[in-house]
Parts: structure tokens; C-alpha cells; sequence
């Protein structure tokens, strides 16, 4: 099991008060918090090696590439990617999301072709597909979810035909928690030769990803979801569909030789990191992944689905309370709403007692629509929750409803 106070120790944001009250911090599907190793690896960059990385012949610049260098074998190891040229670095899940959709929509994508995403994506998700449907004039097409929050797989096999191109889905939806049975999914739409983008976001820190394993074509993820910095995250692409993939932004490191007559490009994965790289970022990244692996993303996701059962059980105690997502398979997340309680209000008055949620349309539009909601208030886990502070949730919420008088 998960030491869960030695790792608290690692955050000292969780000894943080807001208004006089110890934090609590229950946001973590929108960003989770930085650990001390993570941190001070970053600043030992800074303040020691910062320099641009395979730019220079120097001992920093050197320095600085052997790290990314590292970092990137150190997440091929966390998502077994059967080599390094098959992780790209990106600004997170919604650049690498980009990336595919422009640079595989400009390969493999054409005029009728389709795309087939879910109902229950977020945003990065669904609107690059959009846009890259548009472009070729080709036809975005939706799998949607009952209303417990589970796939309605039989109308997926229904819609996956040799016309779809490409399928978008989410291993772990960031509003109803479930968790979808991308592998399944991926083996049906081999079969009609449709390749498969898994969103990652949501599930990089709370079950194992294997990409081999899943046999999935791309997957995307963002560090900052994972215990690492902002600003980097990560592409992985099959290295055969990569190569045939044209690059999608131009600059610096991405070329090989450039001549006004014509510029050819850099090897993988060099071809899509166009530009200066966070590099400090990629560093942190490396060692976030290193923090979590040392804990065991498995025990991790463990405790958390006991975290999840206990916040379930202790909120259905609730009357007027509703959780949205109810899947057999879930991790991580319950969104909810009180009955006659508006959710930012809700959420405000949780905030004042020093309980962070997230509360709004949680950028997935349609899922708020297939529930005709405006919005909902969401309390996302991580392995440094305890029980104590799903109780303070729990009391907050009660708080809130003699409040309100509803
Ligand atoms: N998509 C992220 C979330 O769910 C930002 O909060």
C-alpha cells in the first residue's frame, strides 16, 4: 500500500491554508500539484545547467541534452514504448492531439473519410478533429454514452466501418471518471484498419499505460497531470506511422538541411519538435515520472479507487445530491450536483472553507448537454488524498446545503 503521509511530506502545498484553513486540494484532474524532487530538479537546472539543448558543443548544452536525452528514455520505461523515437515531446495533450490531427489528417485523411470520437471528450479532444474536418471535408462522427457513463459500444461497432480513418478516445474521462475499454476498442477498429488516438490525460496518473500492450497507434498526455511542470507533455506515435506523417510545425531542430530550394528533415522524433523545447520542463517531467514509478502507478491507482468508493459512498448520503458517472470501470473523479444549489456557488463555498473543486462545464461541453446540465462541480483524487479530507468535503457540502436553506 501507498505511504500516503511519507508522500504528503514531498508537497508542501498540502500544508498550505487558504483563509486560515489547511488546503484542501481536490482539483487534481486539472492539474495536480508538484512534488519536492520534481521541484528541485528543476531549480538545480536553472540555477547550474540551464542552457539551450542540441544546439551547443559546451558542457552545459551537453548537460541540458543529456537530461532530455534521459528523460525521454524515462518515458518510453513509464509508457513501454518500444523505442525513444516514438515519444515526442509536446506542450501537453491538446498540442499533441494538434499534432496528429494535422500531420496524420494531412497523410491519411481525405475527402468523405471519417473520424470517429466520443461523447464524453473534452475538448482537445473534439475540436482539432473538427478543424481538421473541415480542412479535407471529411465527417466527424460520435460514439455516445448511456447514462451511467459507459460507452454505448454496440453503436460503436455500428459506426466503425473501413471509412473511419481514425478513432478518439479517452482511456479516462475527465467529467464521469470512467474507463473506457480502450483495448477492446483498439482491436475492433484494426480490424476495419482505422488507426486509434487514446487521450491519456486523465489516466497517465492513475493506471498503468502500456502502449504495446494496448496496441494503440498515438497517445497523449500532459506532464502536469502527472505530478510534473506545466508547459510539457507527450505525444507517443507507432514509429512506422510517424515516419510516414508529414512534420507539422517548421523551425529549428526539426530539419536536417535547409536550402531556399528545398529544406529536408530530421529524423524521429526530432521532426515534430520544432523550436526551443521546454527543456527544464522536459527534465522535471523525466523526474515526475521517476517519483510516481518509484510508488508503483498500480498501488497509486489502488488507493485511489478505495479514496473514490469511500467519497461515493459518503456522498450518496447526501439526498439531494447527484453524482454524474456511475461506470463499472471508474477512476479518480466524481462530478456532482446539489438539487436547487448552482454550482459555482457551490463551489465558492467550498472554496471559502478552504476546499478546492473545480466547477463549470470541466471543458466537456457535450457531456453537460447529454445531461442537460450548465455545469457541475467536480472533486478530482490523488494518491496524497486521505479519508479525512473526502469527510471535510462531505461536511462542506452539508455546510452549504443549511446555508442555502434548500
Ligand atoms: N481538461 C482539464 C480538466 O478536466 C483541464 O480540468
Amino acid at each position: 500500500m501507498v505511504d500516503v503521509e511519507k508522500i504528503r511530506a514531498d508537497f508542501p502545498i498540502l500544508e498550505e491554508k487558504v483563509y486560515g484553513k489547511l488546503l484542501v486540494y481536490l482539483d487534481n484532474g486539472a492539474t495536480a500539484q508538484r512534488p519536492l524532487p520534481v521541484v528541485d530538479r528543476m531549480t538545480e537546472y536553472y540555477l547550474k545547467y540551464n542552457s539551450n539543448v542540441h544546439r551547443g558543443v559546451h558542457y552545459l548544452s551537453n548537460k541540458c541534452t543529456d537530461a532530455n536525452e534521459e528523460a525521454r528514455r524515462e518515458v518510453q520505461h513509464f509508457i513501454h514504448a518500444a523505442s525513444e523515437k516514438e515519444v515526442i515531446f509536446t506542450r501537453g495533450t491538446t498540442e499533441a492531439i494538434n499534432l496528429v490531427a494535422y500531420a496524420f489528417g494531412e497523410a491519411f485523411v481525405g475527402e468523405g473519410d471519417e473520424i470517429l470520437v466520443t461523447e464524453m471528450e473534452h475538448h482537445a479532444n473534439i475540436v482539432p478533429w473538427q478543424m481538421l474536418c473541415e480542412r479535407k471535408k471529411a465527417v466527424l462522427k460520435v460514439v455516445p454514452f448511456d447514462d451511467k457513463g459507459e460507452l454505448q459500444l454496440d453503436i460503436y461497432e455500428k459506426l466503425l466501418t473501413e471509412r473511419v480513418k481514425l478513432v478518439g478516445v479517452a482511456y479516462v474521462s475527465n467529467v464521469l471518471g470512467t474507463v473506457n475499454p480502450v483495448r477492446e476498442m483498439i482491436a475492433r477498429a484494426h480490424a476495419v484498419g482505422a488507426k486509434v488516438l487514446v487521450d491519456a490525460a486523465q489516466a497517465i496518473a492513475h493506471l498503468p499505460v502500456d502502449v504495446q500492450e494496448l496496441d494503440c497507434d498515438f497517445l497523449a498526455f500532459s506532464g502536469h497531470k502527472v505530478y510534473g511542470p506545466t508547459g510539457v507533455g507527450v505525444l507517443y506515435g507507432k514509429e512506422k506511422l510517424l515516419e510516414q506523417m508529414p512534420p507539422w510545425q517548421g523551425g529549428g531542430e526539426m530539419i536536417r538541411e535547409v536550402r531556399f530550394e528545398k529544406t529536408t528533415y530530421n529524423e524521429l522524433p526530432f521532426k515534430f519538435e520544432a523550436g526551443t523545447p521546454d527543456f527544464i520542463g522536459i527534465v522535471g517531467l523525466g523526474e515526475a515520472l521517476k517519483y510516481i514509478g518509484k510508488i508503483g502507478v498500480a498501488e497509486a491507482g489502488r488507493y485511489e479507487e478505495e479514496l473514490l468508493h469511500y467519497a461515493q459512498e459518503q456522498m450518496r448520503q447526501i439526498p439531494r445530491l447527484r453524482i454524474f458517472g456511475e461506470a463499472r470501470q471508474k477512476a479518480s473523479v466524481i462530478s456532482f450536483q446539489i438539487d436547487g444549489i448552482h454550482h459555482f456557488d457551490l463551489g465558492t463555498l467550498l472554496d471559502q472553507m478552504g476546499i478546492a473543486v473545480r466547477t463549470g462545464q470541466l471543458c466537456a461541453e457535450p457531456v453537460m448537454q447529454h445531461y442537460g446540465m450548465t455545469g457541475m462541480v467536480r472533486a478530482s483524487l490523488a494518491m496524497y488524498n486521505t479519508k479525512a479530507e473526502i469527510d471535510k468535503l462531505c461536511e462542506g457540502l452539508r455546510k452549504v446545503e443549511k446555508m442555502l436553506n434548500v
